[in-house]
């Protein structure tokens, strides 16, 4: 398998309700290794053009408030298969759809606040971390 680094972010929902430690232990858990890690409190222009991609949905205007309502905390994680591994353990996007013991079921509030973000692919991986971090700040 191979080595491969995802990008996550813990919400604004998350971080409201002290869950930081709680999630990085599942992540963890889950044999992800967090390599670079801050709480940032993002601006609507940060908040657009990362969810650009999803400009034209109903959701966006409620999306880009949602995350600016309060600190984030924007994670690089590196595994086997990180980008899949990540994606299992965080759950459904709906948490009423999540399977039992990922972080959306055990933690998000509904399918905005849904506790955590991560990379859907390599590629996005790739594009969202150099967005968040520089290089040196990755230590793997
Ligand atoms: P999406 O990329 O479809 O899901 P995921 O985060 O699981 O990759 O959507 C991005 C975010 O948009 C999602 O985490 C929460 C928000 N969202 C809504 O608020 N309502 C919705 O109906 C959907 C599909 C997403």
């Amino acid at each position: 398998m191979a080595t491969e680094r995802t990008f996550s972010i813990i919400k604004p929902d998350a971080t409201r309700r002290n869950l930081t430690g709680k999630i990085n232990a599942v992540l963890e858990a889950a044999d992800l290794r967090i390599i670079a890690q801050k709480r940032l409190h993002m601006t609507q222009a940060q908040a657009e053009t990362f969810y650009a991609v999803h400009a034209a949905r109903p959701f966006y205007r409620d999306l880009v408030t949602f995350m600016t309502s309060g600190p984030v905390v924007v994670q690089v994680l590196e595994g086997d298969n990180a980008v899949a591994r990540n994606r299992e353990v965080m759950g459904a996007t709906d948490p009423k759809k999540a399977d039992p013991g990922t972080i959306r079921a055990q933690f998000a509030e509904n399918i905005e606040a849904n506790s955590v973000h991560g990379s859907d692919s390599a590629e996005n991986a790739a594009v969202e971390i150099a967005y968040f971090f520089a290089g040196i700040e990755l230590v793997g």
